[in-house]
């Protein structure tokens, strides 16, 4: 084991860490990796979807405890938050898809806003929790003219229903901290912002990594949407990896003073539109047939941020670039039709991140 790995373990072993939206992409990703690091894990989601990365890996064995309920449920979240007593929770539940956001705003609107305000009033009621961190996003900023990348004191917008579902959060998270003194003083909370994260085992529709593997894996035509839209494209164990060390800093009581906000987004060169994105893997894997669509429907054609201050105050840095996010993807791929134990894979490139 390396010595990296050894300190977080150190760290991690036997925490009582809560994962809202366990079942999800990102979820099942953040279960994986606080595994390996030996805390013990309580979930809340709602059921997984039957073909997900979740099942996949058997992540329901992971967990010390998987509550399958909604995060709107504001007196069952309260409940099972007190029976697990966690020091430690993530909340990622949300409704995450810009598509599906225009299709039910008020969904959209109850689960990411209200959602996260019962989740916050839920652990007002908990003695035992010392840390939150809230998932958002980088669409939570106000677009300019101007393509600056966003630094955490950027003004907020949100135009579409996601974006803005997602802005109202962290206002609410904002207004928790300034009104209630318990979150200056026993509870650490913070939100956590990056883009679109790629990997292995996402099949969300409308996310462009999971349609073009859909499209080769099944020999299908790809259509892509908005293919001249910049991204900031990463791999998904680099967020994760920051909001772990983001939780154990605050924890520690290491960091203060720098505001809540944290951006998490790749280095410049990782920036590149949708189409080049698709050019580098065409380039490797032959995607039978492709057609563009534009103007699907409204999203921000540029989203850059600037994480400077994760650099600076959690020492945490993008390792893996555009081709090596892109290889580890294709491998996932690979390995998985070639039927190998998905948990085990996920392992496998957890630990190489972490070496
Ligand atoms: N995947 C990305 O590229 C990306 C980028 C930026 C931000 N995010 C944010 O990260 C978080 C996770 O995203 P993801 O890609 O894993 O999404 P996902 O759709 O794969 O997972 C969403 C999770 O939330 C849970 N959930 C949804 N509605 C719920 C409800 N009403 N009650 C309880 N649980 C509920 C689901 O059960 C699932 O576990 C979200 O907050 C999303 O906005 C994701």
């Amino acid at each position: 084991m390396n010595n990296y790995l050894k300190k977080k373990k150190n760290f991690w072993k036997g925490k009582k860490v809560f994962i809202t939206g366990h079942t999800g992409f990102k979820g099942s990703w953040l279960t994986i990796f606080l595994n390996i690091l030996d805390a013990k894990i309580f979930g809340y989601s709602l059921k997984p979807k039957k073909y997900s990365l979740f099942n996949q890996a058997n992540c329901n064995n992971i967990s010390h405890k998987n509550f399958y309920a909604d995060i709107n449920d504001l007196k069952k979240l309260k409940h099972k938050i007190k029976i697990s007593k966690p020091q430690i929770i993530f909340h990622l539940a949300a409704q995450p898809l810009v598509s599906n956001a225009y299709m039910d705003p008020i969904n959209t609107f109850k689960t990411n806003i209200i959602g996260t305000a019962n989740l916050i009033e839920a652990v007002r009621n908990c003695k035992s929790v010392k840390v939150v961190v809230i998932i958002t996003t980088d669409k939570v900023y106000k677009i300019k003219k101007k393509a600056k990348p966003f630094k955490e004191n950027d003004e907020l917008g949100g135009i579409d229903p996601y974006s803005a579902s997602k802005a109202s959060t962290e206002i609410l998270v904002n207004s928790y901290i300034k009104s209630f003194s318990k979150f200056n003083t026993k509870v650490k909370v913070a939100t956590a912002r990056s883009g679109n994260v790629l990997g292995g085992g996402d099949y969300s529709k409308d996310r462009i990594i999971p349609d073009i593997l859909n499209a080769f894996n099944n020999k299908k035509k790809l259509i892509i949407r908005n293919p001249n839209h910049v991204r900031p494209w990463q791999h998904i164990l680099e967020p994760l990896h920051g909001y772990i060390i983001l939780a154990e800093k605050l924890f520690k009581n290491e960091i203060k003073n720098v505001g809540h906000s944290w951006n998490f987004g790749p280095k410049n060169d990782s920036f590149i539109k949708v189409y080049k994105l698709l050019e580098k893997i065409n380039k490797i894997i032959k995607i039978h047939k492709i057609s563009v669509k534009t103007n699907y429907y409204k999203e921000t054609k540029i989203l850059k941020l600037n994480s400077y201050k994760s650099t600076k105050h959690l020492k945490w840095k993008q390792k893996w670039g555009i081709d090596d996010t892109i290889k580890k993807i294709l491998d996932w791929n690979n390995d998985f039709k070639n039927k190998k134990n998905v948990k085990q894979l996920c392992e496998e490139q957890i630990k190489e991140y972490l070496s």
